[in-house]
């Protein structure tokens, strides 16, 4: 059989720094909805340690949701979901109530994703957790971010530079921006975490 797994290195770099601060920050039952899964690696990872949460990947790119499965299949954990296609960027997500029976979704995580899509995918992002979340709820981001529309290390702005080369509409985004457009849509930025390599896991949390 076709191994469809992809390998992302820097999920092998963040991965524990990250899962310290979800041990911590998120709710104690229900589903984590990931947004953006990427390989895969990332849900394969945490899912196992943070029972008996349940884990739901996503993306919006078939073959991506390919390789998440291929990892599943490979590291499967009882509390790791089927992925599903969701587009950030829709006005209704496959995950919502109804038509949905993966269980009450407690918590949104999302790793790097809105420096490198269109700053549309913020906005999706925060609308789809305002409908998603319950109050109380948290979104958890992951990812460079600017401060006071500073890049936090030189790094990030050469990083800034090559996103921009790709498409003029990715950017590694101000916090204070993000977190406008989180209150927009009923969420309070919460808690800043710095991680290592100059990123940050921001939460916010919906009031
Ligand atoms: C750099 S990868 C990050 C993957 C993974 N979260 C990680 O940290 O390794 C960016 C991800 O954003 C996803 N993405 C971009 N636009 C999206 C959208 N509109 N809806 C959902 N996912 C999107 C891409 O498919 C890709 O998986």
């Amino acid at each position: 059989m076709m191994d469809r797994r992809q390998f992302a290195p820097a999920t092998e770099r963040n991965r524990e720094p990250i899962l310290s601060v979800l041990k911590t920050s998120l709710p104690d039952s229900g589903t984590v909805l990931e947004i953006a899964s990427g390989s895969g690696e990332h849900a394969v990872f945490f899912a196992p340690v943070l029972r008996p949460l349940k884990w739901q990947p996503s993306n919006y790119d078939p073959e991506q949701l390919d390789n998440v499965e291929d990892w599943i299949a490979y590291q499967p954990s009882d509390n790791l979901l089927s992925p599903v296609s969701l587009d950030v960027t829709k006005p209704h997500w496959p995950v919502e109530k109804a038509d949905y029976d993966g269980g009450a979704i407690t918590a949104i995580f999302n790793a790097n994703m809105i420096h490198i899509s269109p700053w549309q995918t913020c906005e999706g992002l925060m609308a789809g957790a305002r409908r998603i979340l319950p109050v109380g709820g948290r979104l958890i981001l992951y990812g460079p971010f600017k401060v006071n529309g500073e890049h936090t290390a030189p790094s990030n702005a050469k990083f800034e530079s090559w996103l921009k080369s790709l498409d003029p509409s990715f950017a590694v985004r101000d916090i204070e921006v993000v977190s406008a457009e989180a209150k927009h849509n009923g969420l309070e930025h919460i808690a800043t975490h710095p991680m290592p390599a100059n990123n940050y896991i921001q939460i916010f949390e919906k009031s």
